[in-house]
């Protein structure tokens, strides 16, 4: 069964290191290389793990990390899987339910995303305030499993409000330039065409990317906090006369490492207290 499954990758994880992680980061494209400031690390390929997904896509390098981040203890998700690789929903949310069950009460979901929105810019880092999914899947549609949350979970505050006024104080604190914006999510694996764009723009869309939703929703599920973070690597299709490459994409997450880094590394010590 699921819950089996989790167990089985919880159990595995422990016999690997006896830290209790408080809080969990999902790094997206091109934004793996933030690990590089946890301490006392320890790496578990994601093969290793019990019904654990390698993910397909590049830029993603399929460890979980434990360790510490100013003293803080954290589990890490160094890249995700995504429904357009091919898995199941239930899949996609695997690994959210299993560092649940490792008894972490935040989730810090970043992501790289297109900006909708003419005020943003490349290398932008935008605080997700909300989400529309559309993806025309939810990892919920299937009998629920009354242990992990209610059949109708209430989404008002998807993404804590706390943590949305913690990210942003963040930044303010840091000179690093910071707005909350909504991110649709949609299935891909084709990036959007400028009509879709523009028409996301009128749903009230501020980014778009083809991650997060489904892991905001699955945490949500479990009561567990979500913090999203977007990284704009670019304008969404249309907005200006280029074409959209994975490659380039990479590139710009990586310009931001530094700022995301301090930005992560300062929100987690504000968890502290
Ligand atoms: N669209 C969808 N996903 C993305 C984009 C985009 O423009 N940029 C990075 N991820």
């Amino acid at each position: 069964s699921l819950v089996q499954k989790i167990i089985d990758a919880k159990e595995l994880i422990e016999t690997k290191s006896k830290l209790k992680p408080k809080i969990a980061i999902v790094l997206g494209s091109g934004l793996g290389l933030f690990v590089d400031c946890v301490e006392n690390k320890t790496i578990i390929p994601y093969q290793d793990i019990p019904h654990f997904h390698s993910t397909t896509v590049e830029g993603h390098a399929g460890r979980l990390i434990l360790g510490s981040i100013e003293d803080y203890p954290v589990i890490i998700l160094q890249g995700r899987i995504h429904a357009y690789e091919g898995y199941e929903m239930e899949e996609v949310v695997f690994p959210i339910r299993v560092l649940a069950s490792l008894g972490i009460d935040g989730l810090i979901l970043t992501n790289a995303a297109g900006g909708i929105n003419t005020q943003y810019n490349p290398g932008d880092l935008v605080c997700i305030g909300d989400h529309i999914n559309l993806m025309g899947k939810n990892p919920l549609i299937g009998p629920n499993i009354s242990e992990f949350g209610p059949r109708f979970p209430d989404m008002t505050h998807a993404y804590n409000l706390k943590y949305q006024s913690d990210l942003l104080e963040a930044a303010q604190s840091l000179s690093v330039k910071m707005s909350t914006g909504v991110y649709a999510g949609l299935l891909g694996p084709t990036y959007e065409t400028p009509a879709e764009v523009r028409m996301l723009r009128v749903l009230g869309a501020d980014m778009v990317g083809m991650s997060t939703v489904p892991e905001t929703i699955a945490a949500n599920h479990l009561g567990i906090k979500v913090c999203g973070i977007s990284c704009i690597t670019n304008m969404a299709a249309g907005i200006i006369d280029v074409r959209l490459r994975h490659e380039d994409i990479k590139e710009e997450a990586l310009k931001v490492m530094d700022r995301f880094t301090s930005l992560l590394k300062l929100f987690i010590k504000k968890q502290k207290n």
